[in-house]
């Protein structure tokens, strides 16, 4: 029996949904697809952090009713974020009645007993939890992105910026054991995985509930001194808890990668301040000059919103500075978009929707010139990537390096997996095209 998962959304998500294909094998769908068509059980891993990825998941939910009428037995099942949202389940049900299974963010080890009840009972199953307190869910993801692993530190998400869901959908903060952690990291690196990132929405405010056994630089420090070849990333850092610590880790350990993504979301401190981040520009600033002192060359990403309530252009224009300033290397920028239930929804002084539009163009701009102008220094220059990928309509592998750069090359044998090093002959815009020395 084949299974079709569609993940919408971050890192977090695509990880989540190495997990529910863990449990549908488990189930006894055995094959992966990815066509509606071909499958046997659909699963929809959600995303509510902005309006259109909502909006996509309806869509492609609503596409399915012909599909589920002629197809007797198809299982329609929808879990993430957006399930996970108040009133969101009633609504999906009212909507798409033909949804065979709605299940939350908290309990996707749920997902067998409701596949088990629904093929007994013949029912229509929903199961939102209202919060989880544990951390482990003792599922082995089907990884499907060698030599890329992923692993949880963290679930949910203390900080409550105005604009964002996470806290609501998630949850608190809850750190996994280190000793856990410490176990997976070196069991993937066993089995072969060549870079293991390290998720959580804030990493660096691991143990905040005294459940991981010790801090974020420890835990980091613990998994660079793991034996092997192989890179560690961790992503999302928050500004607010930066440390010079984690700093002096990164700086420690060749295997820990020379980036940081560290979102900053806006330029102004009257914006960040109705953000509630909890930082000002200076003080975010400060925390990269003190990791370039450190660590020279290291590459810092972000991420921005423009448009959040009462932005006025000036502000906007302190965010457009910053990329430059702050010398970013990339950047994923987002339209500021209303979540119902959070503080931000609540706030007058919406920005119009050409207003906002107008400042995304310019500052995605800003972004693609810093970023083009820092690939010109890698042409000529030798740097190691880890072969990720073949691209079948380029006819090249693929990989990133070290500080994300992705880097295209030809090979005659199959690398996926292997550290190349790559002299650079061109860049375009973010990508690198070398040959391998
Ligand atoms: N509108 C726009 N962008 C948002 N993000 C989170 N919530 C919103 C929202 N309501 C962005 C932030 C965050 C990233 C994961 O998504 O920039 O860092
Ligand atoms: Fe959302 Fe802020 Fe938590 Fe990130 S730190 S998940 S933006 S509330």
């Amino acid at each position: 029996m084949n299974y079709h998962i569609v993940t919408y959304g971050c890192q977090m998500n695509v990880h989540e949904s190495e997990k529910i294909a863990a449990i549908l094998q488990e189930k006894g769908y055995t094959t992966p697809v990815d066509t509606d068509e071909d499958a046997d059980i659909i699963v929809f891993n959600t995303c509510c952090i902005r309006e259109n990825a909502e909006n996509h998941a309806f869509g492609n939910i609503g596409n399915l009713k012909k599909l589920k009428r002629r197809k007797k037995g198809l299982i329609v099942a929808v879990g993430g974020c957006m399930a996970q949202e108040a009133g969101k389940a009633q609504l999906l049900r009212e909507k798409f009645p033909f949804i065979d299974i709605i299940f939350g963010t908290h309990n996707v080890g749920e997902l067998s007993s409701l596949i088990d009840a629904l093929r007994e009972r013949r029912k229509k199953q929903v199961s939102i939890l209202d919060a989880r307190k544990e951390t482990e869910d003792g599922i082995t993801p089907v990884r499907t992105s060698y030599p890329n692993a992923w692993v949880n530190i963290t679930y949910g998400c203390n900080n409550f910026c105005t604009y964002c869901i996470v806290p609501y959908v998630r949850g608190r903060e809850r750190s996994r054991s280190a000793e856990v952690i410490l176990k997976e990291v070196e069991g993937l690196v066993k089995e072969g995985y060549k870079e293991i990132t390290l998720l959580g929405q804030n990493v660096n405010s691991y143990n905040s509930d005294g459940q991981g056994g010790m801090s974020f630089p420890e835990l980091l420090d613990r998994c660079a001194q793991i034996e092997g070849k192989f890179r560690l990333r961790f992503m999302t850092s928050h500004p607010k808890d930066f440390t010079r610590e984690l700093a002096l880790v990164m700086r420690k350990h060749e295997k820990i990668c020379n980036l940081l993504h560290l979102p900053v979301q806006a330029g102004s401190d009257r914006i960040l301040s109705l953000m509630n981040r909890r930082y000002t520009r200076e003080k975010y600033l400060g925390e990269l000059k003190m990791l370039r002192e450190l660590i020279p060359g290291c590459a810092v990403t972000t991420d921005l919103i423009v448009g959040f309530p009462t932005e006025t252009e000036e502000e906007f224009e302190e965010t457009l500075s910053l990329v430059k300033e702050a010398n970013f290397a990339s950047a994923f920028t987002f339209v500021y978009s209303p979540r119902t239930g959070t503080k931000a929804a609540e706030m007058e002084g919406r920005i119009p929707e050409d207003v906002s539009k107008d400042r995304i163009m310019r500052l995605v701009e800003a972004v693609n010139e810093n970023t083009r102008e820092m690939s010109k220094e890698y042409v000529g220059k030798v740097t190691e990537i880890l072969c990720e990928d073949y691209d079948e309509k380029k006819g090249l592998y693929l990989g990133r390096s070290e500080e994300g750069r992705m880097g295209y090359f030809t090979s005659e044998k199959n690398l996926i997996g292997e550290f190349v090093n790559l002299k650079i002959d061109r860049a375009n815009g973010i990508s690198l095209y070398g040959t391998i020395v």
